[in-house]
């Protein structure tokens, strides 16, 4: 293998509390290494044109560790492998554009760190050649093949300190309060930080609910006393028999959004107990703010791997904690997936022992 001089970094998909953290670690790493890095902007577009990449040394990434977003940019409109796009010289192929600029650049291998959609991308790139090495970020933990991505923690604990705070205006209210936090197609956001808040009715898109046993879980408590409620929503829970409640369907190259189910359980719960609801969307909340330790340090250690991955020549993959350790996955074995809560999860598990009702 000819020894890499020079690699390329990007930030694809939605931003996470973490990526600087990560691009901190990759530049320094391979700094040491004598490998300079070039930073791609906005994720693979920065391979379209040169005037979108610039050169990333120590000093550029110095103080970048603790602030959230991404001093690279990132966007998660579509797959470059679907959709032509125009640029200042006609209309190309986005992907051979890429796979061309990667070359011209005289890059030896690329970092890609993003959520499912990227890193699968990031796959489709490596089949055609280019030495890929992709770290998982996403807040909604829903990635195959890593017990954490870094950014689910720190949503967790802002979401986490919402419910905290809806606690008590709940409690001085009697009234029922609904949260609903994001997580796509995946209830992780919404099952730790429902237990870690004290929820009473965690609503998860693993398990379809019955708003009708929401109801008397909350009509339970109402009766010996605690005259209000938590319930914890993710964006893609839905009603048994029911569907996802969607902001915005899926269009040319957005994906669909999700959103909206917060407000019809805080109508249904209303309607259903005569109690005074109110209910609050986290959103975009969750994904700003500087990264907790947790974060800094687990996308340090993911840095780190990918730039000892990139000497080592074992690309198509992807780096991953497996507690303790740092490991390497083969991209082909994790993409294309989603991560989900399964069933026989301890923390779902407790919380249900605990009573914390999930609306099966
Ligand atoms: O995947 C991360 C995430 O924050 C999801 O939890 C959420 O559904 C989605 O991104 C929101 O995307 P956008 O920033 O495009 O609204």
């Amino acid at each position: 293998m000819p020894e890499i001089k020079r690699i390329g970094v990007l930030t694809g998909g939605g931003d996470a509390p973490g990526l600087n953290a990560v691009i901190r670690a990759v530049v320094k790493a391979a700094s040491n290494s004598g490998i300079e890095c070039v930073g791609l902007e906005d994720s693979f577009d920065g391979l379209i044109e040169p005037g979108r990449s610039r050169v990333l040394t120590p000093r550029d990434v110095t103080g970048i560790l603790r602030l959230g977003g991404t001093i690279l940019g990132t966007t998660n409109r579509g797959n470059p492998f679907e959709y032509p796009i125009a640029t200042s010289d006609g209309v190309h192929d986005y992907s051979d554009r890429c796979v061309e600029m990667f070359h011209k650049m005289g890059l030896g291998a690329l970092i890609v760190i993003g959520g499912d959609g990227t890193l699968a991308i990031a796959h489709q790139f490596f089949d055609r050649g280019i030495p890929i090495v992709g770290v998982p970020k996403t807040i909604d933990n829903d990635i195959m093949g890593t017990t954490n991505c870094f950014g689910f923690d720190t949503a967790v604990d802002f979401a986490t300190d919402a419910i905290d705070r809806l606690h008590v205006t709940a409690e001085a209210h009697h009234r029922i309060m609904v949260v609903e936090v994001m997580g796509r197609y995946a209830g992780w956001i919404a099952l730790y930080a429902g237990v870690a808040g004290g929820a009473d009715a965690i609503l998860i898109p693993e398990i379809p609910f019955d708003i009708g046993v929401v109801c008397e879980r909350l009509m339970a408590r109402d009766r010996w006393g605690a005259k209000f409620s938590i319930v914890v929503v993710a964006e893609g829970a839905f009603p048994k028999g029911g569907e996802i409640s969607l902001l915005q369907a899926a269009h040319g190259a957005h994906v669909e959004r999700l959103g909206g189910i917060g407000a019809q359980v805080c109508a249904a719960l209303a309607d259903q107990t005569g109690k005074e609801t109110r209910s609050v969307v986290l959103g975009h909340l969750q994904r700003g703010g500087p990264p907790t330790s947790f974060d800094r340090a687990l996308a340090t250690r993911f840095g780190g791997k990918a730039v000892e991955l990139v000497k080592r020549g074992e690309f198509g993959t992807m780096v991953a904690f497996e507690p303790p350790a740092i490991v390497a996955r083969r991209l082909d074995e994790v993409v294309g997936k989603t991560k989900t809560v399964p069933m026989d999860y301890d923390l779902l598990l407790t919380a249900k022992a605990l009573g914390v009702t999930f609306g099966d």
